[in-house]
């Protein structure tokens, strides 16, 4: 195979309307060129976090839009959004894995390269530790207050899966996510830097523990753990053993 060639092929000449429209040429000249690589992972390094980035601006671009879906009382609408929402989710955790595939030693010598930059730095995360706040304040004032209902309603006493429990849900799962990449991404970092090491900050990376306890919503989750202590109370902190049945 002719290497150079389909290095060229591969940038294409962005002159097809496929190219001109999605902008390929300059999409592709995103990353360094072959010649620049300080190992042949480093490309593999650049592109998950460069589509991390775009997963992160599409998420972010449908949370304002499930906001105001949500203001206009559209459930229906918002819950599609969420969905959207959650599949990037899954895909940026699934998609770190990609990055086990690249040994200890070429990321040191990638390491190299990197400054003290730190993912901290990521304009798509910063944004969406950000919008949270914004979007619980909004389910509260349109699904809770407005009905004068409370999350223990919601969940238990007057539970009926509705349009608010929906929400609700929707909102638990994209904490739940939130944590599922945090926690994938600390692995990553074990895996390849190894544990308690320190971060291109100097810092040792075990200060990312306090994001692993982080929920955006923590109602979402006391809710829970009220109705396991109410509910409990019927049969106090442990059940007695199940009897076997007559006939096993
Ligand atoms: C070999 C791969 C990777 C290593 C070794 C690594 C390492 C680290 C370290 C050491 C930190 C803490 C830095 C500090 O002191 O501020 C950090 C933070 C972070 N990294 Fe990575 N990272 C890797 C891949 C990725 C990828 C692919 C993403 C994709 C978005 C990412 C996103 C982040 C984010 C968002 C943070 C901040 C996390 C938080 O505050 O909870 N990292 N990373």
């Amino acid at each position: 195979m002719n290497r150079s060639e389909y290095e060229v092929m591969m940038r294409g000449a962005g002159q097809l309307d496929y190219e001109i429209y999605l902008n390929t040429a300059r999409l592709l000249a995103c990353q360094k060129t072959p010649e620049d690589l300080c190992n042949p992972d480093e490309l593999q390094f650049m592109i998950v976090h460069q589509v991390e980035e775009l997963w992160m601006k599409l998420m972010a671009t449908t949370l304002l839009d499930i906001h105001d879906e949500m203001l206009a009382g559209n459930t229906f609408k918002a819950l599609t959004l969420f969905r959207r929402v959650h599949i990037c989710q899954e895909m940026m955790t699934t998609q770190l894995s990609l990055l086990e595939t690249m040994s200890p030693k070429d990321y040191q010598e990638i390491r190299l390269l990197l400054g003290n930059g730190s993912g901290q730095e990521s304009p798509g995360f910063r944004v969406l530790l950000k919008m949270p706040k914004d979007l619980w304040a909004t389910f509260e004032a349109v699904y809770l207050e407005s009905g004068n209902r409370t999350l223990e309603q919601v969940y238990d006493s007057e539970y009926r899966h509705d349009d608010t429990y929906m929400i609700a849900e929707a909102l638990a799962e994209f904490d739940e996510q939130f944590q599922k990449f945090r926690n994938a991404h600390m692995q990553l970092i074990y895996r390849s830097i190894g544990v308690a090491a320190n971060s291109l900050k100097g810092r040792p990376v075990e200060i990312l523990n306090e994001g692993l306890r982080q929920k955006f919503f923590p109602a979402l989750w006391t809710v829970r753990a009220e109705m396991t202590d109410r509910w409990g109370g019927s049969y106090g902190q442990k059940r007695a053993k199940l009897e076997p049945k007559a006939d096993a």
